[in-house]
Formats: C-alpha cells, sequence, structure tokens
C-alpha cells in the first residue's frame, strides 16, 4: 500500500524549506553539504512564479498519506552524456525527516518520481549516486528498482573531503 505521495512546492511551504534547509538533522550526514546561502530570497522570487521545476531540475514535496503532512523532498537535475538532447538523463536525490525515515516511504517517493520523469519527458534513464555508507538509501533504491551499476571514486565533495559514491539507476524499458 502507498503510504506517500509526491507535489510541487508552492509559496506557503517556503518557511518549512528555511527550516529543513537550516536543520544538520533533517539533511543527515550523507547530505551535509555545508550551510545554505543566507540570501533565501530567490526561492520565494521563483516560487512566486511557479512549481520549483524547469527544463534542467526541480524538487517536489513527499506527502504522507495519512494526515497530508509534508515528511521530505525529492529533487532531480540533468545529467549529459553526450552533446545531443537524446543522451540526456536525470539524477535523483531525497531527503526525508529523521520521524519519516525507516517506514518505507523513501523507496515510493523514488519510485513515484522515476515514474514521474518518465511520463514527463523523453529521458531513458534515471539514476541516482549515493556514499558508499549509505545502506539505508541503496537498499531504498534497490526496493525501488533501480539496479546497481558501480562506483564513482571521489566523486563528491562533502564535509571537507571527497567520497565514493554507488550509482544505481532505472532504465524506461526496465520492468
Ligand atoms: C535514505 C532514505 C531516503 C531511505 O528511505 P527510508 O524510507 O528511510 O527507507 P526504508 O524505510 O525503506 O529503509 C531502507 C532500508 O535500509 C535499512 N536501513 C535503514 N537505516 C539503516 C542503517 N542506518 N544502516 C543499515 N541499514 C539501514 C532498512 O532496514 C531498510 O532495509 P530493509 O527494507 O531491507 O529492512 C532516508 O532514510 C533518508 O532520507 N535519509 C537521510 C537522507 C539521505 O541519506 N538521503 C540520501 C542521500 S544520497
Amino acid at each position: 500500500m502507498t503510504g506517500v505521495r509526491l507535489r510541487d512546492v508552492t509559496l506557503a511551504d517556503a518557511d518549512l524549506l528555511d527550516v529543513w534547509a537550516a536543520s544538520p538533522e533533517i539533511h543527515g550526514e550523507f547530505n551535509d553539504f555545508g550551510p545554505p546561502p543566507q540570501d533565501r530570497s530567490p526561492i520565494r522570487e521563483a516560487l512566486a512564479e511557479g512549481p520549483l521545476r524547469n527544463e534542467y531540475n526541480g524538487q517536489l514535496l513527499i506527502i504522507r498519506l495519512s494526515d497530508g503532512t509534508p515528511v521530505g523532498s525529492v529533487s532531480w537535475h540533468a545529467v549529459s552524456y553526450g552533446p545531443r538532447p537524446g543522451s540526456r538523463a536525470w539524477n535523483i536525490g531525497i531527503s526525508l525527516i529523521p520521524e519519516a525515515r525507516g517506514l518505507g516511504y523513501g523507496p515510493e517517493a523514488q519510485r513515484q518520481l522515476a515514474d514521474y520523469l518518465f511520463e514527463t519527458t523523453d529521458a531513458n534513464r534515471v539514476e541516482a549516486s549515493t556514499d558508499v555508507d549509505n545502506v539505508a538509501e541503496q537498499r531504498a533504491l534497490e526496493k525501488a528498482g533501480f539496479a546497481r551499476e558501480g562506483t564513482q571514486r571521489g566523486a563528491q565533495f562533502r564535509a571537507g573531503s571527497y567520497h565514493d559514491l554507488i550509482t544505481y539507476s532505472r532504465l524506461r524499458s526496465d520492468p
């Protein structure tokens, strides 16, 4: 049974996003990319124009179905494997608030995001990379139907040093 759905971010969510952005516990150690920008007006300006998604990147909130509460967010950005649009893929990310972890929401949200990106774009590939030590996200991606591909050495600069990542993918033709 589904416990979460995805929805667009609205201007009314801006304060919540600020709280999440300022909280190390909500980011978790594997999303520790340093303090957020001090000037928070750009996100409000963008939200005043419409949802946080365009042809290059996007973000959706993860909503718990039982009470309608936002419990995290998923995001994506374009990565290119060749000079033409046909080689463009999506790289996705996720963060759940601590009390919403360990309940199976992460696999559901990432499966729904991949489905959404295949439905709304021409991309053939949705990928995700996570730290070699982030076992929970590796399991979550496997449960979301992603295939493990291999290690990207020293790919991510985070918390003061370079980290190896494990890459996963779902292709449009995957079951
Ligand atoms: C990673 C994350 C998205 C996973 O989503 P989730 O809803 O918590 O995932 P699940 O509840 O399905 O649990 C995933 C699996 O990891 C296991 N797990 C959870 N925490 C674990 C830990 N610290 N070490 C090892 N395994 C762990 C669970 O037992 C489960 O495996 P199982 O189904 O075989 O029992 C979520 O925990 C989260 O947002 N974490 C913080 C942010 C983060 O790390 N984002 C990803 C950055 S790339």
